[in-house]
């Protein structure tokens, strides 16, 4: 796994552009991390970086929000979501084939329901650091062959950001 570190909601959409470069038809990434962690902050620059020029706003409500670009990008909520079964409703695997890249917000908690072949994406708050409120750290977790293939090339594509923890060993 990769870690990396942001200081604003900018550097956070940067990293997620970077990532967007190494998109394909079909990928999926989880997106895990509690209320305002920078879920859907994440999505807006991947998004971006596909070329969707739409805004791009939480689908809570919704459930999908579907956006062309360079790629279509599926964006999931599915923190309302009560069972995995539902899950199972919205077609998460049809979505997939349809050649777009899907990224599902609260993601980890429906992974049981959904193909494991993924990179996994967990939003945490540092406890404390000099830098203020606005730093995230990101955990990138390839799960399943897809992209772990390309674990290389993530990192290359976010070394601006990697950061070390530390105390964890
Ligand atoms: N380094 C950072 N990365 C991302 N967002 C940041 C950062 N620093 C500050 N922020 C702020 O934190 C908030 C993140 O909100 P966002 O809606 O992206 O979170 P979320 O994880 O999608 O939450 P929710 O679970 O409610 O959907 C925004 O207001 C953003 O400006
Ligand atoms: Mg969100």
């Amino acid at each position: 796994m990769i870690f990396v570190r942001t200081t604003s909601v900018e550097g956070t959409r940067s990293v997620a552009a970077a990532l967007a470069e190494l998109a394909r038809p079909g990928d999926l990434l989880l997106l895990a991390g509690d209320l305002g962690a920078g879920k859907t902050a994440f999505t807006q620059g991947f998004g971006a970086a596909l070329g969707v020029d739409d805004l791009i706003t939480s689908p809570t409500f919704t459930l999908v929000n579907t956006y062309e670009g360079r790629l279509e990008l599926n964006h999931l909520d599915v923190y309302r979501l009560e069972a995995l079964g539902e899950v199972l409703d919205l077609g998460v695997p049809e979505m997939m084939d349809d050649g777009g890249v899907t990224v599902i917000e609260w993601g980890d908690a429906v992974a049981p329901a959904l193909p494991a072949d993924y990179l996994e994406i967990r939003f945490t708050f540092p406890d404390t650091d000099p830098e203020g409120d606005d730093v995230r750290l990101l955990e990138l977790v390839p799960v399943g062959p897809r992209w772990s293939a390309r674990l290389r090339a993530i990192a290359t594509a976010v070394s601006e950001w990697i950061h070390e923890p530390e105390g964890e060993d």
